[in-house]
């Protein structure tokens, strides 16, 4: 594939670290500058940057472990997303589909995973000028340079990168842009980040985030017990779609373990919070314990997983409480797989593991949802000359990303790569705190559906959306 490729008409793969306001110099060896662009993955931003590629002219070819496009976003198609379709659609995928006669979804809808797979990303992936570049069962397990290991510094700009992938394959690339997502890497259930004692023997017993409890893994938590921890937007989907369930399996029982010592944080600030959608979910979730749906226990950071004789299985904190269920459901959010990246230069945030320019606009302590301000290329820019990682993986372990950020992060990126400076450092994303989550129609749809689920005025929650 990539000896099938143009030539590309543009310089690539931005500035060093150490100098990140400097335009960068050409890439010196033409056989480095024949190659394609690798993009990993083929879910929402890695397409995105295959659209901008696209546009630009650039050769290029995208990588995807799954057998079809998304495969990440298709694990979560039953899903609602909170912000709505006018941001969830990268602006140069949007012109290549309408070249192609494609019917825009309502903008102001919300839609599923599944929609957005279905209605978009996979209709963008036909594409004729993109199916030929993207291959599937393709996953990535290295990432290296031709020539050189991380420790060798003399030719190593020059040096195309080698992306070796699960088969044995090895694929030349001129720069590489890591939109692998952080799905694939759930975190642990054990408090301290650690696997809690038992947590990998009682993995039959364990779902990760958002299992799909109303549909296809109903049977497994109908008239069920089930203890899920976990304080985000997985943690809230789950405990309204199990008590839904309540609703239609009366056995069904729910428990919800918070490592804190309140759940206020969960439940958001309703009218007060900038983001209705997000509003809605913790609105939902107030009304779940404050009405017994949902028995909540605070301060329970969980340290060992035991089966028990009887088929049940046991969460044990450090304290020696104790908490048995039939299932267990870890909402404990992602961290990013670094290790396909081992053998290059990256320079990482302690905390997070996003590069140290994009840190402080994403500590999670500071910032929410449409908070963050654009950043591109110089804020995503590594030691290693070449490589980006963009999308979910850039946040690190933030747990604010939002698709519309990593649409403009590939658009500044790709741009640079083309030799545009300009147009990569007019970042231009328009993230106001209440824009990408604002009111919209399917917002308030949550909050009504979980009022009328449980026969309470939207008032009484807290509120939202109005
Ligand atoms: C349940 C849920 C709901 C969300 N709702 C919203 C929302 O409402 N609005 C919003 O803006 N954002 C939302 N997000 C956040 C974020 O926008 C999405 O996670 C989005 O899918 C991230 O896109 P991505 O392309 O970066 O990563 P992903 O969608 O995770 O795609 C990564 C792709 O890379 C592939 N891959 C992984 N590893 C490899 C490998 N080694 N080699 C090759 N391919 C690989 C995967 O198969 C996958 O297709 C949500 C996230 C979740 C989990
Ligand atoms: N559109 C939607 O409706 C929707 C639905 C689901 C997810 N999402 C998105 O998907 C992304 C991931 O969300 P997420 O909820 O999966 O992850 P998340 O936002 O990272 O939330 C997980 C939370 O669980 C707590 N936690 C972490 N480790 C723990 C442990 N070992 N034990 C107990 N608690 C632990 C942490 O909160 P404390 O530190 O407070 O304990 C953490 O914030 C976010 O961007 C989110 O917006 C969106």
């Amino acid at each position: 594939m990539s000896n099938e490729t143009t030539p590309a008409s543009g310089n690539c793969c931005g500035p060093t670290a150490t100098t990140p306001r400097e335009a960068p110099a050409a890439v010196g060896r033409t056989e480095s500058a024949d190659l394609p662009v690798v993009v990993i993955g083929a879910g929402p931003v890695g397409l995105a940057a295959a659209a901008h590629l696209t546009e630009r002219g650039l050769p290029f070819l995208v990588l995807e472990a799954g057998s079809d496009v998304a495969a990440s976003v298709r694990q979560w198609g039953h899903v609602r997303l909170f912000s709505p379709w006018r941001y969830n659609i990268d602006a140069a995928a949007r012109r290549l589909l309408a070249a192609a006669g494609w019917a825009e979804p309502d903008l102001e809808v919300l839609p599923t995973g599944g929609e957005l797979v279905e209605e978009y990303l996979r209709p963008f992936a036909k594409l004729p000028a993109l199916a030929p570049h993207i291959r599937y069962d393709a996953a990535v397990v290295a990432i290296g340079r031709v020539g050189v290991d991380r420790v060798r510094t003399a030719g190593r700009e020059q040096a195309p990168f080698m992306v070796r992938l699960a088969d044995g394959t090895d694929i030349l690339a001129r720069a590489v842009i890591d939109a692998s997502g952080t799905w694939t890497a759930p975190n642990v259930l054990g408090a301290n980040g650690l696997a809690a004692h038992g947590e990998a023997d009682a993995a039959a017993w364990i779902d990760h985030a958002l299992p799909d409890v109303l549909g296809a893994g109903r049977d497994a938590y109908a008239g069920k017990h089930t203890v899920v921890v976990g304080s985000g937007h997985s943690a809230a989907n789950t405990l309204l779609a199990l008590a839904e369930l309540a609703e239609q399996a009366p056995d069904t029982r729910i428990t919800w373990a918070l490592r804190g010592g309140s759940a206020d944080r969960a439940f958001g600030g309703g009218d007060a919070d900038g983001l209705p959608a997000r509003g809605a979910l913790g609105t939902g979730l107030r009304l779940l314990v404050s009405s017994g749906r949902v028995e909540l226990v605070t301060g329970f950071g969980v340290h060992a997983v035991r089966r028990l004789t009887d088929g049940h299985v046991e969460l044990v904190d450090a304290t020696g409480r104790t908490i048995a269920a039939d299932r267990i459901v870890g909402a404990t959010g992602f961290r990013p797989d670094h290790t396909i990246s081992g053998e290059l230069r990256l320079d990482l945030d302690p905390i997070l593991g996003c590069t140290r320019a994009l840190a402080p606009l994403i500590d999670p302590n500071e910032h929410s949802c449409g908070s963050v301000r654009p950043h591109g290329v110089d804020e995503l820019t590594q030691p290693e000359p070449g490589y980006f990682a963009v999308g979910m993986k850039s946040y690190g372990r933030a747990p604010t990303f939002l698709m519309a950020t990593g649409y403009e992060q590939a658009r500044s990126i790709t741009a640079a790569m083309a030799g545009d400076w300009d147009a990569a450092r007019d970042v231009q994303l328009e993230l106001p705190e209440t824009g990408v989550c604002s009111t919209t129609v399917g917002a308030r749809a949550m909050v009504d559906d979980a009022t009328d689920r449980f026969d309470m005025a939207a008032s009484s929650g807290g509120g939202c959306c109005g």
